[in-house]
């Protein structure tokens, strides 16, 4: 639990005042508590016994003004308290992103959505429940308990001493089963975590779980996944109560053994009868203390598991960052070099690309083709330093792409990749992500080299059209064209196209080729299809087979090889054979699935 206390006390440190106003007024709040307790001693001895009713009558009114007192500082507390706790969840929860925004592509190949927003969700959540709520509740407990010894001191030390050493035994029991508690805990968090991404992947692929008619199939498994998480949830909730059960038992043995000693030192005279009474209460106020303090263990359990999630995601290495002495790379101007590049993902055995040499002259339109898994988005990934070479090196404008600066790279690169990704915003909005500072003429012009600007404006709300969750507002192709004006509106340098064309009928996949051709020249091109209609016009033609390039020119000298390029061409040619040829006003050719 301590890696939890010391983690978000770095986090509390910033609002030291707050909280050490705070923690004044916390020990007023326990300090009047004990006080009430203890005050009956004065209540027995000196008014009822002596039968002084003035004294009474005093005794009562300072109760009273300490009252009026305890609740302006209780209620000024409590405000408080909300204030800085949300503030502290709100850093931690902006520390997460921060560093989410930074993690590899890697990282999220690994991760599932879901189980890190429960990271954000239920595990914050706990830090707040612990952290916030019970925190300062623990804090009067202890407090309380520190006063109640002093006082009881002040009515016997034998008294006093009794109670301490069952404080001591106490406190000290839960700390056989904490450790496993706080496992417990953290298995049944990680366990829910899972649940969150399943249910999340479930929520988004239900168009699949419908088509394939796996509603049952997915409530059985569902079904199966609670009944574990119900294993892990009984476990770790039974050892958190008994966390916090035991320390209770143990004061019930001490309260009988107080109870006889105090009522033999009454009969001797070693005390007064308000001694006794005073006692018993302070007693019962420690009992309160105590099981305030160790009621919150539980609490405490949560909190520390949740904090362990925290901290896996604040710990996980940022990866691929510039180093110590990037540069700043200027605009693209001469040529990209792969240069003898192997490149191993990080959890794979096999190298995905196999000593690949490549030049990239500044304007170019080249072409990646090759069969499904050959290696062309990785080449893409590495010129994008999404990853880095295992062997060999990628230098533009003849610097290492490792010693530049990412920002600097990634600033000239426009990307439009296999998986489009638009946000719940304006599309307007959407296609300014490519460029912030982008005017409106910016973005409608980017549109209209992307071919979307008509389709916009065919829209009642025009620009301000919500592209709907993941985009789902506009078609496939509608997506694609998005995205494109997205990367446009960068005015790139080097724009990258991975499998764009896919979901594009014939004839916007023709427009999208007169753009491509407009913008050769004023940015270079690189483009992965199976479309190898792309492929005509390239400047360079680049095939792969098994992560290798096996052969390299333009369509027409790659057709004349008679290689592997003329015979991707001859299959594709063949597979559009059966449909109908496109008519002369360019309708769509219905071809077969890809
Ligand atoms: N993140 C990854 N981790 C491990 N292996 C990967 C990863 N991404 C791709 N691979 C593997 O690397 C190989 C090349 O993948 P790549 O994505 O470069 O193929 P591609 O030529 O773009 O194929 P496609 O035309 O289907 O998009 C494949 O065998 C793939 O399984
Ligand atoms: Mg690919």
């Amino acid at each position: 639990m301590r890696e939890m206390f010391t983690g978000i006390m770095g986090y509390a440190k910033r609002y030291r005042t707050v909280l050490l106003f705070l923690f004044a007024g916390l020990v007023v709040e326990s300090l009047y508590d004990v006080g009430v307790r203890y005050s009956l001693k004065f209540v027995i001895d000196k008014a009822v016994v002596e039968g002084d009713m003035p004294a009474l009558l005093l005794i009562l009114g300072l109760l009273g003004a300490g009252a009026v007192l305890f609740n302006f500082v209780v209620i000024g507390c409590d405000y408080f308290w909300a204030r800085i706790g949300g503030r502290i969840v709100n850093d931690i929860r902006y520390d997460m992103f921060v560093h989410l925004q930074s993690l590899p592509v890697g990282f999220y190949r690994r991760a599932s959505s879901g189980d890190l927003t429960s990271r954000f969700n239920a595990d914050v959540g706990q830090i707040q429940q612990g952290m916030i709520l019970a925190f300062p509740m623990a804090m009067m407990g202890l407090v309380e308990i520190i006063a109640t010894l002093v006082l009881m001191l002040l009515v016997h030390p034998l008294l006093a001493g009794i109670a301490a050493a069952g404080i001591v035994l106490s406190l000290l029991m839960p700390r056989f089963i904490q450790g496993k508690a706080l496992d417990a805990s953290f298995v049944l968090r990680r366990e829910e975590g899972r649940m969150i991404g399943y249910l999340q992947e479930n929520l988004t692929g239900q168009s699949v779980v419908k088509a394939y008619g796996l509603e049952v199939h997915t409530a059985t498994d569902f079904s199966s996944r609670l009944e574990e998480l119900l294993t892990k949830l009984a476990r770790a909730n039974f050892l958190s109560y008994l966390v916090s059960r035991l320390p209770s038992l143990t004061f019930l043995m001490l309260q009988l053994v107080v109870l006889g000693v105090g009522g033999w030192l009454t009969i001797n005279g070693r005390i007064t009868v308000g001694d006794l009474v005073a006692y018993q209460a302070l007693l019962i106020g420690l009992n309160s203390a105590i099981y305030n303090l160790t009621w919150m263990v539980p609490s405490f359990i949560e909190a520390t598991a949740g904090w362990r999630r925290i901290r896996e995601i604040l710990d996980e290495p940022l990866g691929i960052r510039d180093r110590p002495n990037a540069r700043e790379i200027g605009r693209f101007a001469t040529s990209i070099d792969v240069d003898k590049v192997t490149f191993r993902y990080p959890n794979s055995e096999a190298p995905t690309l196999n000593r690949v040499d490549l030049k990239i002259n500044a304007g170019e339109y080249v072409v990646f083709v090759g069969r499904s898994g050959a290696g062309k988005s990785s080449i893409i990934n590495l010129i994008l330093r999404f990853y880095e070479v295992t062997e060999g090196r990628i230098t533009i404008d003849g610097q290492d792409v490792r010693d530049v600066t990412m920002a600097s790279l990634r600033r000239q690169i426009g990307l439009c990749s296999q998986e489009v990704t638009l946000f719940d915003i304006p599309v307007r909005d959407n296609i300014r992500l490519g460029a912030l500072d982008a005017s409106e003429e910016d973005i409608v012009a980017a549109a209209k080299a992307a071919e979307i600007h008509d389709l916009i404006m065919s829209l009642p709300q025009g620009y301000g059209t919500l592209a709907g969750t993941a985009g789902a507002r506009f078609s496939g192709g509608e997506r694609q064209r998005i995205a494109l004006a997205r990367a446009l509106v960068r005015k790139p340098a080097i724009l990258v196209l991975d499998e764009f064309s896919s979901a594009l009928d014939p004839t916007t996949e023709a427009e999208i080729l007169r753009t491509i051709d407009r913008l050769k020249g004023t940015c270079t091109i690189l483009s992965v299809t199976h479309r190898l209609s792309m492929a005509e016009n390239a400047d360079k033609v680049v095939v792969m087979r098994g992560g290798r390039i096996v052969e390299l020119g333009t369509h027409n000298e790659l057709i004349g090889k008679r290689g592997e390029y003329s015979r991707l061409w001859k299959r594709a040619a063949s597979e559009e054979k059966p449909g109908p040829p496109a008519d002369a006003a360019g309708a769509p050719v219905p071809t077969p699935a890809e």
